[in-house]
Formats: C-alpha cells, sequence, structure tokens
C-alpha cells in the first residue's frame, strides 16, 4: 500500500505517532541554550498540517521543497515521501541536522539537510515550508532572501501557525486549515507557477 494510503488509513489522533514510528524519530533531543534572537525552539509540525500542505500547493516531482527549520527533518522527509519532490532542510543546530541525515542514510532516502542560520545564507527552492522557525527581524531578514528568490523563479511560501506581514511580492491563499496559509510570489515579470 502506498505511504499515503497508509497515513490516510490511520485515525487522525494516531498520525503523529505512526509517522514517527515509519520514519524511527524518538523524542526530540534538547535544543542548544544558546539560539539566536528570534530562533523558535524544536516543534514537530503536525502531519495534518504537512499532509494539506502537501495537496493544496500542490508539490509535485519537479519541485525544489525547502523547509526552513527543519529540526529532525520530518516535514522535509513526509513531503518527499508523500510527493516525489526533491526536498531539503536548513537548520540552525547542528545536532539536528545530523540526525536527520541520520535518519536518511538509514531509510535509503535523497533528502538533504544544510546546517546553517537561515537569515545567513543563500536560499533557492520553489516551495518553502516555515512551521514558526523565527520571528522579528530575523523573520524579516529571511523573507528578504525569499524575495531575491522570487525575483529568479516563482515560489510558493507554506507558513503554519504563521502570519506573514503583507508583503507587495506575496499574494496570501487561504487553504482548509485554519493554521496553514500558502503565499504565492506576484512580482511583476516574474513567471508564475502554474498549479
Ligand atoms: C518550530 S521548529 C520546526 C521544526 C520542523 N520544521 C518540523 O516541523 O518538524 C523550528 C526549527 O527552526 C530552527 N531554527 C530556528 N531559527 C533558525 C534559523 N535562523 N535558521 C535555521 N533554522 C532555525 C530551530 O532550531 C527548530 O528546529
Amino acid at each position: 500500500m502506498a505511504l499515503l494510503d497508509r497515513l490516510l488509513s490511520v485515525p487522525f489522533v494516531d498520525r503523529d505517532a505512526w509517522a514517527d514510528e515509519v520514519l524511527g524519530i524518538e523524542s526530540p533531543p534538547p535544543d542548544v541554550p544558546d539560539l539566536p534572537q528570534g530562533s523558535v525552539p524544536y516543534l514537530p509540525c503536525s502531519v495534518e498540517e504537512i499532509a494539506a500542505m502537501v495537496f493544496e500547493v500542490p508539490l509535485r516531482p519537479d519541485d525544489d521543497f525547502v523547509d526552513l527549520g527543519s529540526g529532525l527533518g520530518r516535514v522535509a522527509i513526509l513531503a518527499h515521501l508523500l510527493s516525489g519532490a526533491r526536498a531539503r532542510g536548513v537548520e540552525i543546530q547542528e545536532h539536528l541536522v545530523r540526525s536527520g541525515r541520520a535518519r536518511c542514510d538509514e531509510l535509503g532516502l535523497p533528502v538533504t539537510f544544510v546546517r546553517a542560520d537561515a537569515a545567513e545564507t543563500d536560499l533557492d527552492g520553489s516551495v518553502f515550508f516555515l512551521y514558526a522557525p523565527f520571528n522579528g527581524e530575523m523573520l524579516t531578514r529571511v523573507l528578504r532572501r525569499l524575495e531575491e528568490v522570487a525575483r529568479r523563479r516563482p515560489i510558493v511560501l507554506c507558513a503554519v501557525d504563521l502570519e506573514l506581514p503583507a508583503l507587495p511580492w506575496l499574494r496570501p491563499r487561504e487553504t482548509s486549515r485554519v493554521a496553514l496559509t500558502l503565499y504565492d510570489s506576484c512580482l511583476p515579470g516574474a513567471a508564475h507557477r502554474s498549479q
């Protein structure tokens, strides 16, 4: 049975535990004590929001999906498994990056993880996921970097439990989930992503 069918056959309330078991994810290690100002500690996004994002974007095998603040790698791995998209994570905490890489090595998955501050590194991709990973000035700086990406190619931002500021280059799209908002880039002269 395909992963999606297996996921859908699991009762709603058990889906997070089921995903952790399938991916071999145990209880998360503690966060480092010196996260920079504006960084939110590790907390995994629910499988319901991840699955809704995959279908509502919709994420496709030709997408380059990036989870900004990828933690243990759950979102990037599930996004790849549910859609076939190329997927990677950007994560500031080294031990979480190592854990994500080890998991993908074990499962033989082509999902990759980069140890970086998302506000300080060059970004590229077609779909970016943000489960409330940062706030304040750090979020502003990441959005500037995402605007640079949108000048080169159309992108979709997927924000969970995070309201992005109104920006002229982002058009919000409601979804079936209260916590999930999608934002399509809409820069004049830049291409639009087909849906
Ligand atoms: C709320 S958790 C989300 C984890 C993951 N997206 C998930 O849903 O499983 C936020 C993550 O963002 C990471 N983070 C915070 N600030 C960051 C930054 N500036 N660059 C990269 N990662 C960051 C944290 O270490 C943490 O793992």
